[in-house]
């Protein structure tokens, strides 16, 4: 006998913030969706990017620029734990920083990009007015082997406190409903193994399960309720 579950696939957001735009917009964000979420913090504290027309922010942009495949043209980020197995999304909210993306968020990037091979990425970016395509520009080249969801969604400062439409439009048009919606996984009573597919029909996990003592109604798999029927 084999029973039917269904279980939604996990989402990560992964944003910085320095005048709280993004933050604002990654909260409207996770009203919509179910996300875990983490927020890049640079490790040194109290700086004015904005100060002086913009002058640590443009010196901190203008030395990844100058050398982005040294470790050392990133500026220092308090350290993020993320186990990249947990997620098949993930979504990166960025702040636009003259032309580019705010430089701390391209820290976390710098290191973890090539973790997140294989993963729809979302992208969602706050700028004043400056076009976003530098910063999705940024975001491909440290996340070389991700899977990008087209289009972007751009968001203006002056539109952050009524992006919950846009946020809404986007998600539809990127398909994430579909996308992230619920895999099926199949349960064969006789082996104890279950079988997790995503919605596209990809095998995603296999492992052992008892089953001897399964009743109708309601589990955790994945660390997710799913309904047994
Ligand atoms: C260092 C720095 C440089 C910026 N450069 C630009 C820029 O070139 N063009 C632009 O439209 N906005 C620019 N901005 C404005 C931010 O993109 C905008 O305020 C954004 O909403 C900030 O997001 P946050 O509030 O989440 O930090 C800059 C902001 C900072 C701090």
């Amino acid at each position: 006998m084999v029973y039917a579950f269904a279980v939604p696939a996990k989402t990560l957001v992964v944003y910085y913030s320095y005048t709280n735009n993004v933050r604002d917009i990654v909260s409207e964000l996770t009203r919509r969706i179910e996300a875990d979420v983490v927020r890049i913090e640079p490790a040194e504290k109290g700086l004015d990017y904005a100060a002086n027309n913009y002058a640590i922010g443009s010196t901190l942009i203008s030395a990844i620029r100058d050398n982005p495949g040294d470790a050392s043209s990133y500026p220092a980020i308090d350290p993020v734990n993320v186990n990249f197995a947990d997620y098949e999304c993930i979504i990166i909210g960025a702040p636009l920083w003259w032309s580019n993306m705010a430089a701390p968020l391209q820290t976390y990037l710098f290191h973890n990009g090539a973790a997140m091979a294989g993963k729809k990425i979302g992208l969602i970016v706050s700028s004043a007015s400056s076009g976003i395509s530098g910063v999705e520009g940024d975001a491909k080249r440290l996340v070389p082997h991700g899977d990008f969801l087209s289009p972007s969604l751009w968001i203006r400062s002056s539109q952050t406190s009524d992006a919950s439409s846009m946020i809404s439009e986007w998600l539809k048009t990127i398909g994430y409903v579909s996308m992230t919606g619920l895999k099926d996984i199949s349960v064969d009573q006789n082996t104890g193994k279950y079988t997790v597919f995503s919605v596209s029909g990809a095998k995603v996990a296999k492992d052992a399960l008892s089953l001897q003592s399964l009743e109708k109604g309601l589990y955790i798999v994945n660390g997710k309720k799913i309904c047994l029927k």
